[in-house]
């Protein structure tokens, strides 16, 4: 039986719709992951527990860097109990985590080997996290920039602002992968027998004024009512943030290959949008 906590969230609902009914226990909040005493009450409960996938974080980048207890607390103390409890029962854990334990400063794809030094409290925090899980034998995957249906996400965002406003500015200097939540979730399907260290994300770099590109020509292929006439290129800088992200950190995703399919971000955005369209029956 497979567990996934965070199932609320972006990722952990996409992982959710995935896994066939008989196959999970699905939880939003009622375990607090930070908590070895909720997290140890919840497999009592839920014996036969053999998977667990965390999901669950503190994933607002810049809330971390004012929040910095909470955020410590669920993303290196949280994934440590999982790592504890699932030893404890016997269970395999599969970690999720991010990019943003990068520096930033190497412009080429990095590797899982590649030194990490995160630039902002979010990211130390899941290094951390990573850190300790893999100290347990567990599996820890490394992803990125993730978009889907459900849940906060610049996708999303962004398809809301191409249908209400007519100019847009997009930052073009900060490179990455994105990752289609749902192609995600396959990949951690695929990845439960495993242990170690992996990075996934859909294939090809791109900043967020070409990812904006591409989603404004799909979406209006598609017949959605977009108005926005231009997409302008600004650096990041123009737009003031509580905390620094990596300049470059785009995955060389060459260790996880053998075990999934990776296809490009711009099939998956498709595929995004046309789960986006109204049904009419
Ligand atoms: N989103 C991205 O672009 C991105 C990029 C790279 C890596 N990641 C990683 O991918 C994973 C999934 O991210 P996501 O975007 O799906 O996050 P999300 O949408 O914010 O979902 C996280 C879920 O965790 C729950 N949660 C928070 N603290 C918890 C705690 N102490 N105990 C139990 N549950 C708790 C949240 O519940 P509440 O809503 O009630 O707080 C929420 O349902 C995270 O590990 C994140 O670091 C995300």
């Amino acid at each position: 039986m497979l567990w996934i906590t965070g199932a609320k969230g972006l990722l952990g609902s996409s992982l959710s719709t995935k896994c066939k009914a008989a196959l999970h226990v699905k939880t939003g909040r009622e375990v607090d992951i930070s908590d070895i005493g909720s997290v140890r009450s919840f497999v009592k409960k839920n014996p036969g527990i053999t998977h667990i996938v965390n999901c669950a974080a503190f994933s607002h980048v810049d809330a971390a860097e004012q929040y910095r207890e909470e955020a410590y607390k669920t993303n290196a103390i949280g994934p440590e109990n999982l790592a504890h409890v699932a030893g404890e029962i016997g269970a395999k854990l599969i970690h999720i985590s991010t990019d943003y334990v990068f520096p930033g400063n190497l412009k080429r794809p990095l590797t899982e080997q590649d030194v990490v030094e995160p630039c902002n409290y979010y990211g130390k925090t899941k290094l951390v996290g990573e850190e300790r899980v893999l100290a347990h034998s567990g599996c820890v995957i490394r992803t990125s920039s993730i978009f889907g249906k459900a849940g906060r996400n610049f996708v999303s965002q962004l398809l809301q602002m191409l249908q209400t406003q007519k100019e847009i500015r997009l930052t073009d200097d900060q490179w990455g992968r994105y990752t289609y939540a749902p192609d995600l979730s396959e990949a951690i399907l695929q990845m439960l027998p495993h242990t170690g260290l992996y990075q996934y994300a859909n294939a090809g770099i791109a900043t967020k004024y070409e990812f904006g590109l591409a989603l404004r020509e799909e979406a209006i292929l598609l017949g959605f009512p977009v108005i926005t006439e231009a997409i302008h290129p600004v650096p990041g800088a123009t737009f003031s943030a509580p905390c620094k992200r990596p300049a470059y950190s785009a995955f060389d995703t060459a260790k996880i290959e053998p075990f999934v399919a990776i296809r490009h971000w711009k099939e998956a955005l498709r595929d995004f949008l046309c789960a986006q369209l109204p049904v009419y029956s």
